[in-house]
């Protein structure tokens, strides 16, 4: 997912041609505005987290891009082309490094496994 720093920074194009190039294939594409109830049911897992007010705040304070993307290993492959969760551990050569420079503001999020994925794609395009 393309979170609202990604799309307001006009990076969208940008971010999805790293995972095309990559080799991965796009499969299905939304744009939507997250609103509270959705937030806290894709981020359960942190939402007892002493950074969820901060996250909520962020995650819905404008329009994403939810997307699904398939091909060998994509789940680790999405994670390792978006790079550390705060920016400033990440890779040069990642999403979160060449783009970000805070932690909340991290471009992107990716599912961490293959019941996430699961999940988090039930909620987006279900
Ligand atoms: P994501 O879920 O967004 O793909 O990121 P992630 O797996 O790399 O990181 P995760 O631990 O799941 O954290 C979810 C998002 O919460 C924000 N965060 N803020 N202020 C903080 O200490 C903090 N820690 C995490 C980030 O936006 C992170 O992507
Ligand atoms: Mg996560």
């Amino acid at each position: 997912m393309i979170k609202p720093d990604g799309v307001a920074r006009g990076l969208v194009g940008e971010i999805i041609s790293r995972f095309e190039r990559k080799g991965l294939r796009l499969e299905k594409m939304r744009m939507l505005t997250i609103d509270e109830e959705l937030a806290r049911r894709h981020y359960a897992e942190h939402v007892e987290k002493p950074f969820f007010p901060e996250l909520l705040e962020f995650i819905t304070s404008g329009p994403v891009v939810a997307m699904q993307w398939a091909g060998e290993s994509a789940i680790s492959v999405c994670r390792t082309l978006m790079g550390a969760t705060n920016p400033l551990q990440a890779d040069p050569g990642t999403i979160r490094a060449d783009f970000g420079l805070v932690v909340t503001h991290n471009l992107v999020h990716g599912s961490d496994g293959p019941e996430s994925a699961e999940r988090e794609l039930g909620i987006f395009f279900g």
